[in-house]
């Protein structure tokens, strides 16, 4: 099979936000404890959070972390994880079914941000509570005012700020697994309040609404539509949330998702140029995709484990080579939507639907998801090229037709760098890609990194990294091949 792909220097979508290569940890099974923080494991720092993690953090080049959820925020009082550890109280957390220890909160989150290289993106729970605990957990995490919460903060011993500049109004308000789940008018109207008292105490922050929770809500639409009214002069972004599953076996069908995404994306981008016309305004509300991945093995776990367990083992869902695939595809959409899409969340980041996992006082390993996000992260900076494809299709169950590459190409003129991530959807055959590159007069292919297994059921686990890229120096003039149902990385240097 042959494919082309063309794009022009000049064709350019947008400068790519590095935050849509974010990530998410909320307090839910063991993302937390034994997650990120294990102060019993021997591989533990001063404050009890695992070295390999952060490190493997680092190695994802991850620029910011949503926090604490997730469903868990909308029953979360903050207060609960602050100041002295022997004084914080356990509770049960309504979401998960399970026991919250608070040995963790803001305190210790914001340094193991720190330490991992990145930032703090914070929810604030608009479900149990609302405007009030929202100003009072800003006070505290940003004010450098001779207050109470700025002054409670310098006593646990933070003198300056954590200066969190992304704050989340909530989490999934419109799904009715939500702890006080609310109507779009409900929610457009707390949100708004809070809104306004968040950027009053610190007006350098950015805020995201609640958009749907996934594409197929009945709502859709309608909630971004009536949640805009009410705060589309307040906010900065809306959000976007989807888990792909492939339930039924039919792989083809599941790499397919990616269109779905773009479709997804660009469905509410509309709404939101919608409500800005309705509105005259000046301003344009971007998208913040703060939760997708591949999730349909462990979904409602929770429902038949055993209640109010401490760190349970839930949503460890084990990766395969064909989700790695896919997860690529979805970086891919990001990166083409990057004139929309500013923040995007990998959910999440460590063992809860993660690509990183962690043994009981063990080692951590990589999931096959890990690789594909890693080099996103690490080469997709830059302007995306806006690149028209030749190629066969096949058809979707949908009918869509579904061309067998689908690609994202990243211009990065700081390394002189021109970056072609290439998906073969063909679960059958190779496919032989001519790319023409044009306005990059001197640049050649220097280096193909593949990810491919014979196998779509291959998995990684603790003593094996079966998937793995495979990288490669090119000789010049030499053809590329992308083996049937492979991801793929093509750099072009100066
Ligand atoms: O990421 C797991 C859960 O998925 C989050 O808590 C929630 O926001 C979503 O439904």
């Amino acid at each position: 099979m042959k494919a082309k792909l063309s794009v022009n220097k000049n064709n350019i979508i947008d400068k790519i936000d590095r935050r849509i290569y974010g990530s998410f940890i909320e307090h839910l099974g063991r993302a937390v404890y034994e997650g990120i923080y294990e102060p019993t494991n021997e591989n533990s720092d001063d404050m009890g959070f695992r070295r390999d993690v952060i490190e493997l953090t680092r190695e994802l080049n991850v620029p910011v972390v949503r926090y604490p959820g997730g469903n868990f925020v909308s029953g979360y009082n903050w207060e609960d994880g602050i100041g002295p550890k022997s004084e914080r109280p356990r509770k049960l957390d309504l979401a998960w079914l399970s026991v919250e220890t608070n040995e963790v909160g803001i305190d210790e989150f914001q340094e193991w941000a720190k330490r991992a290289g990145t930032d703090v993106m914070m929810a604030v729970n608009l479900g149990t509570r609302g405007p009030d605990e929202a100003r009072s957990l800003i006070e505290y995490c940003n004010s450098t005012t001779d207050t109470y919460y700025a002054n409670l903060r310098r006593k646990h011993g933070f003198d300056k700020p954590f200066g969190i500049k992304l704050w989340c109004l909530g989490n999934e308000m419109d799904g009715d697994w939500q702890i006080c789940h609310k109507t779009a008018e409900e929610y457009g109207r707390t949100a708004t309040e809070t809104a306004k008292v968040l950027k009053w105490v610190d007006p350098s922050i950015e805020l995201v609404a609640c958009g749907s929770s996934d594409a197929g809500m009945p709502t859709f639409g309608s909630w971004e539509r009536t949640v805009l009214d009410h705060t589309y002069d307040y906010v900065d972004y809306l959000s976007l949330h989807c888990y792909f599953g492939n339930r039924e076996g039919d792989t083809a069908n599941f790499l397919a998702r990616v269109e779905q995404m773009d479709k997804f994306i660009k469905t509410t981008a509309d709404i939101c140029d919608e409500v800005k016309a309705k509105k005259n305004s000046q301003k344009t509300v971007n998208l913040s995709f703060d939760e997708w991945n591949v999730w349909y093995r462990t979904k409602d776990e929770e429902k038949t484990a055993e209640r109010w367990q401490t760190a349970p083992h839930l949503l460890e869902e084990k990766y395969n080579f064909e989700d790695a695939l896919l997860v690529g595809g979805m970086l891919m959409s990001l990166q083409n939507n990057c004139d929309r899409v500013k923040i995007g969340c990998i959910a999440q980041l460590v063992n809860v639907i993660a690509p990183i996992m962690t043994e009981k006082n063990g080692d951590a390993w990589k999931q096959t998801i890990f690789y594909p996000y890693m080099y996103a992260s690490l080469y997709g900076n830059g302007e995306t090229l806006k690149a028209s494809l030749e190629g066969g299709s096949y058809k979707s169950k949908e009918g869509w037709d579904v061309p067998y590459l689908y690609s994202s190409v990243v211009n990065n003129e700081e390394r002189g760098e021109v970056i072609v991530f290439a998906l073969n959807r063909s679960l059958f055959d190779d496919m032989e890609l001519d790319v023409s590159l044009n306005g990059f007069e001197g640049y050649a292919l220097s280096k193909h990194i593949e990810l491919y297994s014979d196998d779509l059921n291959t998995q990684n686990d603790k003593d094996n990294e079966n998937i793995s890229p495979i990288e490669r120096e090119i000789e010049s003039g030499e053809k590329i091949t992308l083996k049937k149902h492979s991801w793929n990385m093509l750099v072009y240097k100066k």
